[in-house]
């Protein structure tokens, strides 16, 4: 590779995707340089934002002729720090590869560019009845790319599961400029490695994906939310498990704690959502074709603290608690995110465990916990603490692994957690994925930094 100039390296990707697509400008570059948290930013040498895949790979071999490396980003709703430069990388934006191809209703699939986003595709397949399956609450940014590079989990795991069970396929550019496209959808294809299942949760560092051939989802025609005020997180585990193994309308189970609950309702300005004062709070969403209420109310057969939604509105206004938590924190600051998944036996101990541990390491911080109860993903979050300051991260993915858990559920490992990985992967687990960045990527062009350790 040759260093070469910024304005020089401007000239060659303004003649592959046009001036108005490449930003030099400070002022136009800001919007890609911090995340979503604010706790991850840095400055890009440009930002270039191609229109299809032989742009992609036109922008990828001009970067790697002027030894320049690539930050790929999607709707920069990654909570990880993984999508944003570091060292004056060249940014490269995703949001100009949003074509949706036409659903295939025979086999349920659909290919999407990228850069499309998820409420994008929703909406595309929505009126075939159909769904992605995978579901968040960042879904009018988030796109379909990044929801690949971080194997995205969200509300409907439980029922679905991440989203590699959902990729059906994927076109990627390589750090060579080759392009990867296997996008058949065939159910049945035997022929040798998964490459769409090794790109999918790769975090942009094996390769930029172009386009996605999705596997859909009947959409359910009826839907009801309840949220259930609990005694405990031991009680509303319990429930959780019993309505996942004896409702199978059910597509989420999640959960608040009382602090989270109050911090969106402050936030938000929302009543409370039950009567009386709750530790914990469950929200239960089920999905069918018929009318899911009748086995829900039945398996909620005792007396409880219950809202309950049918209506698209209803639902929403339930959802909001839920949804609206990221947003309240990090309305309330700059959050450390701790994204673990535990065992679910060690779920109720480990909460109680991990709030005591923040408080013995950062006395006046404030810990808030939440998420996916149904999959064991506790999202750990921490206000009021140094940004710079990673002693309570380390205990709490320390004790996460005592518990037997993972230090990541569904954000991935991006810059914010590579000092850990080695708790959750081998020695020789690291190597493998070393030996494979280098073959895929051996002048370490592609989102350096991000995901392996250095050295690993
Ligand atoms: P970005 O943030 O742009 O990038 C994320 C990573 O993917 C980076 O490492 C980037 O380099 C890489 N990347 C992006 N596009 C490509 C591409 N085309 N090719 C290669 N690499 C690429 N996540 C969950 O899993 N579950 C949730 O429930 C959830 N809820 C959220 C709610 C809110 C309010 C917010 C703000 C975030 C939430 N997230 C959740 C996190 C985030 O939305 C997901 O990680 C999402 O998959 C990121 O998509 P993106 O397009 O914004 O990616
Ligand atoms: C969530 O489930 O709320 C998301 O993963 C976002 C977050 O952790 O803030
Ligand atoms: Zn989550």
């Amino acid at each position: 590779m040759r260093a070469v100039a910024t304005d020089e390296l401007a000239g060659a990707l303004a003649r592959i995707v046009g001036a108005a697509h490449v930003l030099a400008d400070p002022s136009l570059r800001a919007p890609y340089e911090t995340d979503w948290t604010r706790r991850f930013s840095g400055s890009a040498r440009l930002v270039v934002r191609p229109a299809g895949t032989a742009e992609v790979a036109a922008v990828v071999d001009a970067c790697r002729e002027a030894g320049a490396a690539l930050v790929p980003q999607g709707g920069n709703t990654g909570l990880v720090g993984g999508g944003v430069p570091r060292h004056g990388e060249v940014l490269l934006s995703t949001t100009r590869l949003g074509g949706l191809g036409s659903v295939d209703p025979l086999a349920a699939q659909v290919t999407v560019g990228a850069g499309a986003t998820l409420a994008a595709v929703q909406a595309h397949a929505a009126p075939h009845g159909l769904d992605v399956g995978v579901d968040l609450g960042a879904r009018d940014s988030a796109t379909i790319g990044g929801m690949v590079a971080t194997n995205a989990g969200g509300v409907h795991v439980l029922r679905h599961g991440s989203m590699r069970a959902r990729v059906a396929g994927v076109e990627a550019v390589l750090a060579g400029g080759q392009v990867l496209s296997h996008l058949a959808g065939l159910r049945k294809d035997n022929t040798g490695f998964d490459l769409a299942g090794l790109l999918t949760g790769s975090e942009g560092v094996l390769g930029v994906v172009t386009r996605v051939r999705l596997q859909l989802v009947p959409r359910p025609a009826r839907r009801v939310v309840a949220l259930l005020g609990m005694p405990g997180l031991d009680a509303a585990l319990r429930t959780a498990v019993a309505l996942r193994d004896g409702v199978p309308s059910v597509e989420a189970l999640e959960f608040m704690d009382a602090a989270s609950m109050a911090l969106v309702r402050s936030h938000a300005g929302l009543a409370a959502p039950v009567p009386g004062e709750h530790p914990v709070f469950l929200l239960v969403a089920c999905g069918a074709a018929d009318d899911p209420l009748p086995a829900l109310t039945a398996a909620l057969a005792e007396p409880l603290s219950a809202a309950v939604g049918t209506e698209r509105a209803d639902r929403a206004a339930l959802w909001a608690y839920r949804e609206r938590v990221t947003e309240a924190v990090g309305a309330a600051g700059v959050p450390h995110k701790l994204d673990v998944t535990l065992p679910l036996p060690a779920l109720p101990a480990f909460a109680d465990e991990v709030r005591r541990t923040i408080s013995d390491v950062a006395p006046g911080a404030r810990a808030l916990l939440w998420g996916h109860l149904g999959d064991g993903n506790v999202h750990v979050n921490v206000l009021d603490l140094d940004p710079d300051d990673d002693r309570v991260d380390d205990a709490v993915l320390r004790l996460v692994i005592r518990r037997g858990g993972s230090i990541s559920a569904e954000h991935g490992i991006g810059v914010a957690k590579t000092r850990w990985l080695p708790l959750s992967r081998t020695p020789e687990e690291l190597a493998a994925m070393r030996a494979i960045k280098n073959a895929l990527d051996p002048c370490g062009l592609l989102n350096p930094g991000v995901l392996l350790p250095a050295g690993a």
